[in-house]
């Protein structure tokens, strides 16, 4: 189940999106989707999924037709996921179970929790989707560790395994997500954490309040030092929030893990 804010003025733009996606879940039998609007604030919708099974879910997730739609719905919509529903019922092993129940988070419209910004930068983002009134005390509430654990589910860490990823929080409330991503060189890799801040940077956000990190350790994953720098050059003092894919987690804040910083006032 998924919440779903829409810009203002946009709401036919949406009901529009929704009908197509029903027609597309029926006639390629992924299941059907449920829309009910909120009679006290109109630009709110619930959307609640019925999946004909986890794999209709992988399908429609895999779905270039579902990918056009979900993108047209980010440009016009705030939507944060709330309830994860499809678990494969025959788990084979830790990562299968993970990827069945991720597949279906990231299904259809709950693709993507957050907003990854717009080009034009995180203020025409705020002011055109939510309005300043409804952002106020927005940050500190979204669920910044299920953000985390979708994007690590993209991770392409090829050669070492070890999938990592990370969710920063931007001022406004707005979720930039990163996964770690190899490549043949071993050196050229970039980190879960270091790909979200220069998404966001590139998105046009400048502030940020937390960051969660996500690998699936039993011992917590701290940021790298090369990330550390970055952070606290970027996000200054951050929350940094670690877990695992189960519910350990731990905050720290970026100054205890990066004493002494090298940044701009010291050139
Ligand atoms: N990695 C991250 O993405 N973030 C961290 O905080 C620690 C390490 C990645 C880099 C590399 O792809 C893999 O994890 C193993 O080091």
């Amino acid at each position: 189940m998924s919440v779903v804010e829409v810009a203002d003025g946009q709401e036919a733009a949406f009901l529009a999106i929704a009908r197509q996606f029903s027609v597309i879940m029926a006639k390629k039998h992924y299941g059907r989707t449920d829309i009910v609007r909120d009679e006290s604030s109109p630009n709110m919708f619930y959307a609640v999924r019925h999946w004909a099974s986890a794999s209709a879910a992988e399908a429609c997730h895999a779905d270039v037709d579902v990918g056009a739609l979900t993108s047209r719905l980010y440009r016009i919509a705030k939507v944060t996921h709330l309830v994860n529903g499809v678990r494969r019922s025959d788990p084979a092993s830790d990562n299968r179970r993970v990827r069945g129940a991720e597949a279906d988070r990231r299904s259809g419209f709950d693709r993507r929790v957050d907003s990854t910004g717009r080009p034009e930068g995180n203020r025409r983002v705020a002011d055109r989707r939510l309005g300043p009134r409804r952002l106020r005390g927005r940050a500190g509430k979204v669920d910044l560790v299920a953000a985390a654990r979708r994007a690590r589910e993209n991770a392409d860490a090829r050669f070492s395994h070890f999938k990592v990823g990370a969710a920063l929080e931007a001022a406004d409330g707005s979720v930039i997500t990163g996964c770690n991503v190899e490549n043949a060189t071993y050196g050229l890799t970039i980190c879960a954490e270091r790909v979200a801040v220069f998404k966001a940077i590139s998105d046009g956000y400048r502030e940020f309040t937390r960051i969660a990190i996500v690998a699936d350790t039993s011992t917590l994953t701290p940021p790298c030092g090369a990330c550390r720098q970055i952070l606290w050059e970027f996000g200054g003092n951050l929350d940094i929030v670690l877990a695992n894919l189960e519910s350990t987690e731990a905050t720290h804040r970026l100054k205890d893990l990066l004493p002494l910083p090298f940044d701009a006032r010291l050139l």
